[in-house]
């Protein structure tokens, strides 16, 4: 069972919590799409951890990210003006490039040569990819950034979106590992797909098997389907938000979707997806597309008294939850569990064991880290993420050994 206290140390990210400065100095920290940063436009508001950040792109197409507040007294640099690869403050006109460094304080009058100098800017590490921004918002010297699969995919190869939900990060990481909702929540979506899941369906009880790694672990969802096969789902778990679920059909040339679960603040995260295809240009522009219609679902999604936008004239109709999006579906429960779910009044089943686990992994490095220890998932040799794959397929039963699936 999670106490109270574990909740609290699992749950909150703001100012000194150990978990927050844990997430910001062990690990990249996907920020905002790329696509929203134009070469010499307007800067971009971003909330992480409960600070303020802006990012912008210069004109020769590079990445700062910047606390949003100017180092002299504090006015938004979302306002600044995108001068010459810098942002130049419109109150007193201090500029700072992307290195941090300030090029021009145009109100010191006394030495503003060797007064810029002595001015330290809060600046962080950016990198691109996936059609995100990455920042490392720790401090001394930065981890590597990471190498998952789709970090160098092109654009035809990987799509990100995402959401902000009122709901603390956890909630969405549980979402995302938690593998025996998808034949209940989302039945009436897998009743018109070909998914192999869809004849398994009949079947809810999960059974789980698991095998840690140095990122995480792994974890298989097995389902005995009616013929006697059994279907098997593996997903990653990356320490410390990454769900890596396994395709919808099986084919090693089908589209993958990963989950990030990442802090806005105690109440709030963006849940990123990503969508990629390591083979072949993603099929996922459909359900991309239909991505763009997420923020307007949001509003209503998280407002309790419309009952979260829930349609019982759907539901009469045969639908079994009264939405129509599956992660719709997905961002409804979560959000509906309150903004940070009280984890030390739950019934946890024999299903929940993904979860249980993901729990003992998180709350394992943080205390480690709060006696200056590194976990082992901030090691070298766990960062090395290029061979992490989620998979699935069919065992010919159900003790059958999922680990020798490819990857
Ligand atoms: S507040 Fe930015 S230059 Fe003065
Ligand atoms: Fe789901």
């Amino acid at each position: 069972m999670t106490t109270k206290e574990e909740n609290e140390l699992l749950t909150r990210v703001e100012g000194d919590a150990p978990m927050g400065q844990m997430l910001r100095q062990l690990y990249w920290i996907p920020a905002v799409l790329s696509s929203r940063l134009e070469a010499g436009g307007a800067p971009v508001r971003v909330k992480l951890f409960g600070n303020r950040y802006v990012a912008y792109r210069t004109h020769d197409g590079r990445v700062g990210f910047l606390n949003e507040a100017c180092p002299h007294r504090g006015v938004s640099l979302a306002l600044a003006r995108n001068e010459d690869n810098a942002l130049r403050c419109i109150f007193h006109g201090w500029k700072i490039c992307v290195s941090g460094e300030v090029l021009e304080v145009p109100n010191e009058a006394a030495n503003p040569e060797c007064f810029r100098k002595t001015v330290n800017v809060k600046h962080y590490p950016a990198v691109e990819g996936a059609g995100l921004v990455w920042v490392w918002l720790g401090q001394g010297e930065a981890p590597a950034a990471p190498n998952f699969e789709w970090m160098n995919l092109g654009p035809e190869q990987a799509y990100a979106c995402g959401l902000e939900l009122d709901s603390n990060w956890l909630q969405g990481v549980e979402a995302t590992i938690d593998s025996s909702h998808i034949a209940l929540l989302h039945q009436s979506h897998l009743a018109h797909s070909k998914m192999d899941m869809a004849a398994a369906r009949v079947n809810n009880a999960v059974r789980y098997k698991f095998d840690d790694t140095p990122y995480g672990y792994r974890a298989a969802a097995l389902r005995e389907a009616p013929d006697g096969q059994c279907v098997a789902r593996v997903t990653e778990f990356v320490m410390p938000y990454y769900g890596l679920i396994p395709p919808i059909n099986t084919g090693d040339d089908q589209d993958r979707t990963v989950i990030i679960a990442v802090p806005v603040d105690d109440t709030h995260l963006i849940q990123w997806y990503i969508f990629y295809n390591t083979k072949r240009a993603t099929d996922s522009m459909k359900r991309a597309q239909r991505a763009n219609t997420w923020p307007m679902a949001g509003g209503i999604c998280q407002d309790p008294d419309r009952a979260w936008g829930q349609n019982r004239r759907l539901m009469a109709n045969g639908n079994h939850t009264g939405f129509t999006e599956i992660v719709v579906e997905d961002f409804v429960t979560q959000v509906s569990m309150g903004p940070i779910v009280d984890r030390s009044d739950e019934y946890l089943c024999s299903a929940d064991q993904a979860i249980i686990r993901l729990r003992r992994h998180l709350l394992k490095a943080v205390r480690q880290f709060m006696v200056n220890e590194l976990p082992p998932s901030a090691t070298p040799e766990a960062r090395d993420y290029s061979g992490i794959t989620a998979t699935g397929g069919r065992l010919k039963s159900i003790d059958d050994d999922w680990r020798h699936l490819p990857r």
